[in-house]
């Protein structure tokens, strides 16, 4: 079978705070297989992280921890292209070229955008507001046919299509207009102490985020302790009983039960019972994550090389996009 002919698949996460089982849950485990039917890009989105103030040292530090989960995960290097962002220089060079094609008003009304230029009131800067033109350009600079990605995402990528739409009406069809993968539970996992917010890789609330590397011990007492109600029913309403529906989802992602059957399996059972399976479910899942995630973190020399190698398979795909992109434009070839 060609292997040029395969749709293509690409996502990526900001090495930005610790990878949280909503990361998991929404994106990363739905992208374990895909390279089955599809070429498969998975990136470190470095450039996006440095939209808001981070430690260089520890930049890199979660650079490396972020590419040894992703493999710990499951996403074996030699069926995906595992790469950091800033490696191709075709993602900043694609994303001024996209700048032009997208309006201050629709970056004025992503959510993401308000939400961060909120909580980071004081550098709101021109990066953070261009986030999702970059974004596009990642998507769009692999003609990727699906991005599998969080409910919280939906929105840049409706834009990635209006901006791949807009091009391709002016220059003729340059790319491919993407469809993104949202997973129909598990795609918005809430905080465990906040459960009317999304859990977040760089909350301030240790306890709100359940880390893919937290110890066992640690996953259970944050379970334990997550916020629900005084009605002890356990039944799937988000408006009404946020807590318990966070549980819920969490269960439901991670046994691929339906809702009605946990909801009937758990009929006149206690909180500390759906609490109690919950834990052992993430534990369960983990532990064997965890000490995949610490042999590979032992090989830097690995890690170095899967990077090296993503960076020239990526690279490659990416340039003949933008050569592509310049000539539309009108640009003469170097
Ligand atoms: P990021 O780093 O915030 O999140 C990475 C992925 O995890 C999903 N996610 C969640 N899913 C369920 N519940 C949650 N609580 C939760 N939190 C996060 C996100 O939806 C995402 O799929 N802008 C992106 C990164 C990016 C990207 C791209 C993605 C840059 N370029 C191109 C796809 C294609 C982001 O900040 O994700």
């Amino acid at each position: 079978m060609s292997v040029e002919k395969r749709p293509t698949v690409l996502s990526g996460i900001q090495p930005s705070g610790r990878l949280t089982i909503g990361n998991y849950l929404g994106a990363l485990k739905h992208w374990l297989g895909l390279h089955d039917q599809f070429d498969c890009y998975y990136m470190l989105v470095d450039l996006h992280a440095i939209t808001v103030r981070q430690d260089p040292a520890l930049l890199r530090e979660r650079c490396h921890e972020f590419l040894a989960l992703y493999i710990a995960c499951g996403l074996d290097p030699r069926h995906n292209v595992l790469f950091v962002q800033s490696h191709v220089p075709q993602h900043a060079e694609l994303a001024w070229v996209l700048n032009t094609f997208t309006q201050m008003g629709e970056l004025n009304r992503m959510t993401q955008f308000k939400d961060k230029s909120a909580k980071h009131a004081d550098n709101i800067n021109a990066g953070l507001f261009g986030y999702p033109v970059l974004m596009a350009a990642d998507i769009l600079l692999y003609q990727a046919e699906r991005v599998p990605v969080g409910d919280d995402q939906k929105q840049h990528l409706e834009l990635t299509r209006d901006i791949a739409l807009r091009f391709n009406n002016v220059h003729g069809p340059v790319f491919t207009v993407p469809e993104p993968m949202i997973p129909p539970v598990g795609a918005r996992i809430m905080g465990l102490q906040t459960p009317t917010a999304k859990m977040s890789k760089s909350g301030d609330a240790e306890t709100d985020a359940i880390y893919l590397l937290d110890e066992p011990a640690v996953i259970t007492r944050k379970i334990k302790r997550a916020v629900t109600d005084t009605e002890n029913a356990i039944r799937f309403d988000v408006a009404n009983k946020p807590g318990v529906s966070n549980l819920l989802s969490m269960l439901a992602a991670l046994s691929d039960e339906t809702m009605p059957a946990l909801e009937a399996r758990f009929d006149g059972k206690g909180y500390g019972h759906l609490k109690g399976e919950v834990a052992e479910r993430v534990v369960a899942l983990l532990e064997p994550i965890q000490a995949r995630y610490h042999e590979v973190r032992a090989a830097p020399d690995y890690l170095q090389q899967v990077l090296r190698d993503g960076a020239a398979r990526a690279t490659k795909k990416a340039a003949i996009t933008l050569g592509r992109v310049h000539d539309a434009l009108g640009f003469i070839p170097r």
